[in-house]
């Protein structure tokens, strides 16, 4: 057998620590790797650092809320601003009613609080296709502090404990066969209803629907990207069937539908956005 000699030996040790250290110092950066934060919000918080929730930053957001938020959603928050008149019709939805604590993007079960994480996803991206802007022109750090002060508007943060995110189990490639299971199960589980045989928002009970607050709120059209308003990769998808869009007629699939099941859903749904974006 091979002797190590001991400057080797040493190398081997050296590398082996440096290797532990460089896991460790990977392990407790917060949002560090994609891995980590995979659950559902991916890029958008690589790098990102989480500012404690202190009353300086609820104070702070206060102040930010009423300069850039106040238009639409209203000083109180009740969605009542001086522009929210002009919204309403089918396909611009008025502004959200953030004294009432119901959310339609959230990475949590169906009809619990969304948690911090998603707030500022919302607030980051803008809801695709509605009058509600995406905010990256503002510092991460202002948008957490939109992200506690928003929470105080409502009450239901106070009395209700911090939700935990649904688990999503490991992704389903996007393959022929995937969305080909995925179409069936559009099919088996009704989507069409809604959503239309092929996906246009066409469906028999598409018409007059109405949200929570009783304001139009038409099924979306999955074959234009733009409509996606929680994003359209397929776990962006996965997350929308999963937990259903709060106040929204369109119901959540956890725990109803198996964790394959969802996936391919959303691959079948991700290759319909595809296909409309050509
Ligand atoms: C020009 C109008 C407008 C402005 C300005 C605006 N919003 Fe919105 N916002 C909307 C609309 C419209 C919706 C609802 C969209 C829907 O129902 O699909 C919304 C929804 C939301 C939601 C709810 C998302 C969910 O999961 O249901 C949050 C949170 C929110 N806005 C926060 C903010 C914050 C914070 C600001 C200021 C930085 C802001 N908005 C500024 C129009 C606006
Ligand atoms: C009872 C009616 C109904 C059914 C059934 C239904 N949906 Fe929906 N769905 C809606 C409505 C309404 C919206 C728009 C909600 C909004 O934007 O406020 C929507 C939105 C969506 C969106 C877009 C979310 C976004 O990010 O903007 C996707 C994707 C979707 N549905 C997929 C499905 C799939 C897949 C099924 C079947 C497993 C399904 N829906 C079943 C009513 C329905």
């Amino acid at each position: 057998m091979m002797q190590r000699s001991i400057s080797e030996r040493l190398m081997l040790a050296f590398y082996v620590m440096l290797g532990s250290i460089i896991a460790l110092l990977i392990s407790s950066l917060p949002y560090a790797t994609a891995e980590e934060t995979s659950e559902w919000h991916s890029i958008e918080f690589i790098g990102v650092e989480k500012l404690p929730e202190t009353p300086e930053a609820i104070q702070a957001g206060k102040a930010l809320y009423r300069k850039k938020c106040v238009w639409c959603h209203g000083i109180s928050g009740k969605g009542d601003g001086p522009i929210a008149f002009q919204m309403g019709a089918p396909g611009n939805p008025r502004p959200r009613d953030l004294t009432k604590g119901m959310y339609k993007f959230r990475s949590t079960p169906s009809g619990k609080l969304p948690t911090d994480e998603d707030l500022f996803l919302t607030i980051t991206r803008g809801l695709s296709g509605t009058s509600m802007p995406a905010w990256r022109g503002l510092t991460e750090t202002q948008r957490w502090q939109l992200v506690y002060y928003t929470k105080t508007l409502s009450g239901k943060f106070l009395i209700e404990p911090p939700a935990v995110p649904i688990e999503i189990g490991r992704e389903i490639p996007l393959t022929y066969e995937s969305r080909k299971q995925g179409r069936e199960f559009y099919i088996k589980f009704q989507c069409w209803q809604c959503h239309g045989t092929s996906g246009r928002g066409d469906g028999p009970a598409a018409v007059d629907q109405k949200d929570e607050w009783n304001n139009p709120n038409p099924p979306t059209n999955l074959m234009n990207p733009e409509e996606y308003k929680g994003g359209r990769s397929p776990r962006d998808i996965y997350r929308t069937l999963a937990t259903g869009l709060g106040g929204a007629s369109m119901p959540a699939f956890y725990p109803a539908l198996s964790d394959e099941q969802l996936w391919h859903l959303a691959n079948y749904v991700a290759s319909l956005a595809e296909r409309g974006n050509r």
